[in-house]
């Protein structure tokens, strides 16, 4: 009989500082009423001394993993998604094995950017219905703070730190779990949302630019066109779906996706107020924050979806 991938669990962690919009102004020429307007956030969490990706990491892991009744043991595989490592290398997954108490599995980082928890579900998937591993640990982690240019108010307002975690396990298809996936990029557009810097260029971390509107545009649509291919991967219709978990980076965007596929605003979570775009993190971050308030249940239907630099984006339909 065909494995599937079901979620056994779900955990989060943010960094202590929870900094809001009015705090921001203070520094950076904006107004809270211009960042609510045109994006919906209010407050953002910038992670403090000690506080790193991997640390971040490992404490949403430690919650996803004690959600699922599952011991860092039984884990054989990690994927972790990340465009801010601790450093450029090891991978950050290993630094979170390590601290798990972790002593042989497989782990290694992904990078789709906003995408990248996509990526890591889909890869982490076709791993445990293929054998690789019976237990996964699928997590995007995050410090865009310590890559944003706060000199820019285009951009410095929009993101913010955190982390979010599942643990899947492979299982005789019941027909729950993850139903299908679907991924896709576009290099083309690599100069509409970048770092400015890296290991093999300038020899520096580099700050991120990003052409906000550009990207705007082009989200709206390939998000709805993904989320339509997955439904029909999944054999689905959008009548079928119980909640939308998107990527949290502008509440305009999330507000155009839904209405560009006629789903009503109650089923999309929404965290991008409290959160920020928090990168690889946002999606499963706001994914444990439906879940922890009672919102998604076992047996609904969740969609999911991303889009980030490069351009990636990528959607996934699951039975919770
Ligand atoms: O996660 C990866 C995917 N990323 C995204 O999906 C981001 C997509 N883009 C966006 O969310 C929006 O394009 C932004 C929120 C980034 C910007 O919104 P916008 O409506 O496209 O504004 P804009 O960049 O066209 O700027 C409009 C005005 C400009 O002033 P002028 O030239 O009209 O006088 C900006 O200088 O707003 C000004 N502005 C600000 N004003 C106050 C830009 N940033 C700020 C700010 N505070 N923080």
């Amino acid at each position: 009989m065909a494995l599937r991938s079901i979620v056994a669990g779900v955990g989060s962690a943010l960094p202590v500082r929870r900094v809001d919009n009015a705090e921001l102004a203070a520094t950076v020429d904006t107004t809270d009423q211009w960042i609510v307007e045109r994006t919906g956030i209010r407050a953002r969490y910038v992670a403090g001394e000690g506080e790193t990706t991997a640390t971040l990491a490992r404490d949403a892991a430690l919650k996803a993993l004690e959600h699922a009744g599952v011991d860092a043991a039984d884990v054989g595989l990690i994927v972790l998604a990340t465009a801010t490592p601790d450093q450029t290398f090891p991978s950050s997954a290993t630094k979170v094995q390590a601290m798990l108490g972790i002593d042989d599995c497989v782990a290694f980082d992904v990078h789709a950017v906003c995408t990248g928890f996509l990526y890591a579900l889909t890869v982490a998937d076709s791993m445990l219905r293929t054998g690789t591993a019976t237990t996964a640990l699928v997590i995007g982690a995050e410090t865009f703070s310590r890559i944003l240019d706060w000199e820019d108010r285009g951009t410095c307002v929009l993101f913010g730190d955190g982390a979010g975690a599942l643990v899947l396990k492979a299982e005789k298809d019941g027909g729950r779990g993850i139903l299908a996936t679907r991924l896709h990029a576009d290099g083309r557009h690599n100069d509409l949302l970048f770092v400015d810097g890296g290991p093999s260029t300038t020899g520096t971390v580099g700050k991120l630019r990003m052409k906000g509107r550009e990207v705007f545009r082009h989200a709206v649509v390939n998000l709805a066109e993904v989320l339509s291919e997955v439904l029909a991967a999944a054999g689905l219709t959008s009548d079928d779906v119980d909640w939308v978990v998107p990527h949290q980076a502008n509440a305009r965007i999330l507000d155009a996706t839904a209405k560009k596929l006629g789903l009503p605003p109650e089923k999309i979570v929404v965290t991008v107020d409290r959160h920020a775009n928090t990168s690889a993190a946002s999606v499963p971050l706001a994914f444990d924050t439906a879940v922890k308030d009672g919102r998604i249940k076992r047996g609904d239907v969740v969609m999911l979806e991303a889009m980030g630099g490069g351009f990636t984006w990528g959607a996934a339909a699951l039975k919770y």
